[in-house]
């Protein structure tokens, strides 16, 4: 009994020390090459950085993520210039709020969570699993964009710190005619008249725009969002403007919302 307990701790400090030992090549931090930031090789991680971004530019066709995805839109449709506009549902800082507190699913999520949530809801596609190759590569680059800045994880919304300010709106006082007039005076020429899209902007509303779970099928959140965000590189929207155009946007047709229907292999979402 004696001698089998004390080789029992015996090996496991070997197999701790040899861990230890094939660990260290790894920091590649300390390379000298990286070290002197000149000609310093792209490191694994800055390649995972990079395909991140391009996935987020190009969700709807790029290999690795067009599966998930079943609508005309990419992550920066919305996330405007890749997640790197400060104000359009900026990515900026937004990893430093989690893991955070989510109402919707009533547990603590990571942003590897809350990133497959919009494959689902925004994206109208199917959840990729936590820690497929895309999910790690948006969850990376979405990560790098918050490097140096200290944690602050988020206790009542899985939310960034430079999140979309809602606007104060009153509901009962959005005027959808009014939104149709100004949706076609000011946005019908980059989406469609119908709101299809066009080779100018993604559609709006339609079976290639995003679901009834999404964000943005709140009038309120989508109300928000257009005043930073729209007319895209203009946004001079007013408050009520927003309100009555969110209001007839929503009021057209967009794919129903299931769970179910989305959920990949992991299925931790309720
Ligand atoms: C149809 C619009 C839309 C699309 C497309 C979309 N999102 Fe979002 N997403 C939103 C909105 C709106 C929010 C809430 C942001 C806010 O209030 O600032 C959000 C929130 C997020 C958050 C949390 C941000 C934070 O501040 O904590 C992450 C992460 C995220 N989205 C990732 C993605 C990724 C990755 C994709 C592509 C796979 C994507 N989104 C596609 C609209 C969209
Ligand atoms: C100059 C062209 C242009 C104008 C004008 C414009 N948009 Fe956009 N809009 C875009 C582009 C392009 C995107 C996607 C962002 C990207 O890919 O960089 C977008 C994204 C959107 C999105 C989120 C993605 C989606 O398709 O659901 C909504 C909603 C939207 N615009 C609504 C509006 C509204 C409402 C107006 C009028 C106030 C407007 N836009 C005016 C070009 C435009």
């Amino acid at each position: 009994m004696r001698t089998s307990y004390k080789f029992l701790i015996l090996t496991a400090i070997l197999a701790t020390c040899y861990a230890m030992m094939a660990a260290r090549p790894t920091s590649g931090d300390e390379s000298p090459a990286s070290a002197k930031g000149e000609s310093a090789p792209q490191s694994e991680l800055d390649k995972v950085i990079d395909l991140g971004r391009e996935i987020v530019m190009s969700t709807n066709t790029h290999p690795l993520s067009k599966p998930f995805v079943g609508n005309d839109l990419t992550c920066t449709s919305c996330h405007l210039d890749a997640g790197t506009d400060p104000a359009a549902a900026t990515f900026l800082g937004c990893a430093t709020a989690y893991p955070a507190w989510s109402p919707r699913e009533e547990r603590v999520i990571t942003l590897e969570d809350r990133v497959l949530n919009c494959f689902m809801r925004s994206m109208n596609g199917t959840r990729p699993d936590n820690g497929s190759p895309v999910s790690v590569a948006i969850t990376t680059y979405i990560t790098s964009l918050s490097s140096g800045e200290k944690i602050a994880m988020n206790h009542k919304n899985p939310l960034g710190p430079n999140h979309v300010p809602p606007l104060k709106l009153d509901l009962a006082k959005a005027d959808i005619k009014n939104g149709a007039a100004v949706y076609q005076d000011q946005c019908a020429v980059c989406h469609g008249d119908n709101g299809l899209g066009n080779e100018d902007g993604p559609p709006v509303w339609g079976p290639r725009s995003y679901n009834q779970g999404a964000g943005l099928a709140q009038v309120p959140k989508l109300a928000s969002w257009l005043k930073v965000a729209m007319p895209l590189g203009d946004p001079s929207l007013t408050d009520q403007e927003s309100l009555d155009l969110a209001a007839y946007i929503n009021a057209q047709e967009r794919p129903e919302f299931k769970l179910e229907e989305h959920l990949g292999e992991g299925k931790p979402n309720k």
